[in-house]
């Protein structure tokens, strides 16, 4: 843990010296970033680190003003999204810099084409991370957020939705990293004789190794159907025009539909689809909270959403 040291003139009065502080707050890193420079360990979430603050009158008239120092612990994030490009990994990225975070992005294709401001404050590495060559990548990330997974043949699937996040689950083991985040997916209520799908053996698989690599501090976030502006080449597909109504539908008929969610692949019609803001904001969450870890349920995603939004 490194410290600096702050003067900050602030217009404490009528403290008596007995309550000089000298306490550990957190405070958010975008607030203090550009008062600060600050080493990033290679290693572990030590980038946590203290600053020494001194407060002292500022022009007030109080012959009772005292300099008091207050200790804080900031917390520098440092981001790694795997496929920040797509649709579910540049929601995150964007949220994700609009919280002040340091964001990397790896996937084949780089960074996307289209020209939102925000784009430009995330560094974008081209690269599979089937080959990439991770010191590029992982050192100084104090989190990693995979995104990658997808459809196509069953081997195509169990590779991307498996092998590719068990892939990047030890990399980021070995490089210390402390805190891994799957975007996975939901089971559908589909009995697991019939789960036998690559992309969900393959995300299940991947589930595992975060969860017994990172047992104190991995998330799996598992949604049913994401919905949100999905960007396909120069074109925009609204997902959200089906999903926003859908959720608030099933939202409204819950009671009704409630004793259906016991019957085998009955989330098949009643699993709420999420939003890709909703998501993205539960994994930036998961990054900044230490006490966010194991597996969440579509409700549970929906709730930590709720929890930053406000
Ligand atoms: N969309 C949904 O409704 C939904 C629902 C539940 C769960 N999920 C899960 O959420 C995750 C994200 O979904 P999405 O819809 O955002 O998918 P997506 O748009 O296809 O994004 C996947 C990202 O992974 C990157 N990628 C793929 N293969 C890669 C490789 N070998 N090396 C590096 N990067 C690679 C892609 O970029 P490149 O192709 O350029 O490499 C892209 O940036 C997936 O795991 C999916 O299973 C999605």
């Amino acid at each position: 843990m490194s410290s600096s040291s702050l003067s900050y003139a602030a217009a404490i009065s009528r403290l008596p010296s007995s309550h000089s502080l000298n306490s550990t707050a957190l405070f958010p890193s975008s607030a203090i970033r550009s008062h600060v420079s600050y080493p990033i360990s290679h290693t572990n979430r030590v980038s946590r680190f203290g600053v020494k603050c001194s407060y002292a009158d500022a022009g007030v008239k109080d012959t009772n003003s005292v300099t008091i120092d207050v200790e804080a612990n900031i917390k520098a994030e440092k981001l790694v999204v795997l496929g920040g490009s797509g649709f579910v990994g540049s929601a995150i990225c964007k949220a994700a810099v609009s919280r002040g975070i340091e964001v990397i992005s790896l996937s084949r294709s780089g960074r996307p084409t289209t020209l939102s401001s925000w784009e430009d404050q995330v560094t974008w590495i081209t690269g599979d991370v089937f080959y990439v060559n991770w010191d590029e990548v992982l050192p100084g990330a104090t989190a990693v957020i995979s995104t990658l997974g997808g459809f196509g043949s069953e081997e195509q699937m169990q590779r991307i939705n498996g092998e590719a996040n068990v892939i990047a689950v030890t990399a980021a083991k070995e490089y210390g990293i402390p805190k891994f985040v799957l975007i996975s997916v939901h089971d559908y209520n589909i009995p697991s004789f019939l789960l036998t799908s690559g992309y969900f053996t393959g995300k299940r698989k991947a589930e595992s190794e975060v969860l017994s690599k990172y047992p104190n501090s991995g998330v799996v976030l598992r949604p049913g159907f994401i919905y949100g502006k999905r960007k396909v080449g120069d074109y925009e597909i609204p997902l959200d025009l089906i999903g926003e109504p859908l959720e608030r539908f099933l939202n409204a008929t819950a009671s009704f539909t409630k004793p259906l969610s016991s019957l085998p692949a009955s989330d098949l019609l009643l699993a709420p689809p999420v939003s890709v803001d909703d998501v993205a904001l539960a994994a930036v969450n998961a990054v900044k909270d230490d006490d966010f870890f194991g597996i969440f349920t579509i409700d549970q995603i929906k709730e930590a959403a709720a929890g930053v939004k406000v």
